[in-house]
């Protein structure tokens, strides 16, 4: 999603809105310096993980009548999907248990408490434009200047499609938008793609 190969293991990875995802966790575990963000954070691993078993639930039964809008390659099938979103949320609920205070940070962005430059590098990932019909462009444009104002060098975003897997109408706005004039956007492809189109992400560099 993000081209991490070449991420050294000195940056300070800040992760956005990470929800039950086991990146912080696999990532801490190969040694990089990863902080978890999320709103959920303020609830128990026990409520989370309630929550999180009804929400794959759902997700899933509602799969098969939208089968069509994802590239079955890195998941085989529904069940090969299921199974790897249910070993993510169990090594993200362990870890969270284990490391919840050192980790896992609540935030309820725009507003974060982190002091200026806090991170090198930020990665947003299924939060940002695939959401634009739920959050404007007012709200994407204020969490994306709070996580430049925290993040020294560079913050990633993936993917750039909205939930129809046709490119957000916000990118475009985002880039003409003179507030970021001061800061260079790039959109790159990269190797992972599960829904059709998703296979981009926006870079945003001081
Ligand atoms: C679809 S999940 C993505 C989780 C993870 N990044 C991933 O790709 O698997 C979206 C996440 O955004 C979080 N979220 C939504 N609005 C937020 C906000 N204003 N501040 C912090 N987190 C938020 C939700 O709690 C949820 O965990």
């Amino acid at each position: 999603m993000f081209d991490l190969d070449n991420l050294h293991k000195n940056e300070l990875i800040l992760d956005v809105a990470s929800g039950v995802s086991s990146f912080c966790a696999e990532a801490s575990a190969k040694g990089y310096n990863v902080t978890a963000s999320d709103r959920i954070y303020t609830s128990s691993p026990l409520e989370i993980e309630q929550k999180c078993r009804q929400d794959l639930d759902e997700v899933i039964k509602q799969l098969p009548g939208i089968v069509d809008l994802f590239v079955w390659n890195f998941f085989k099938d529904i069940r090969a999907l299921k199974a790897q979103r249910e070993k993510a949320y169990k090594l993200f609920i362990e870890d969270f248990e284990n490391n919840g205070t050192k980790r896992y940070m609540p935030v309820e962005y725009p507003s974060s408490d982190f002091i200026d430059n806090r991170f090198t590098v930020s990665l947003v990932s299924h939060f940002l434009f695939l959401y634009e019909n739920y959050i404007n462009y007012d709200l994407h444009k204020k969490i994306i200047l709070e996580l430049l104002r925290i993040t020294s060098k560079e913050i990633r975003i993936f993917p750039i499609v909205n939930l129809k897997g046709k490119k957000s109408s916000l990118v475009d706005t985002l880039m003409h938008d003179m507030d970021f004039e001061r800061f260079q956007i790039s959109v790159k492809k990269v190797d992972y793609e599960f829904m059709k189109n998703g296979n981009e992400m926006m870079a945003i560099t001081h």
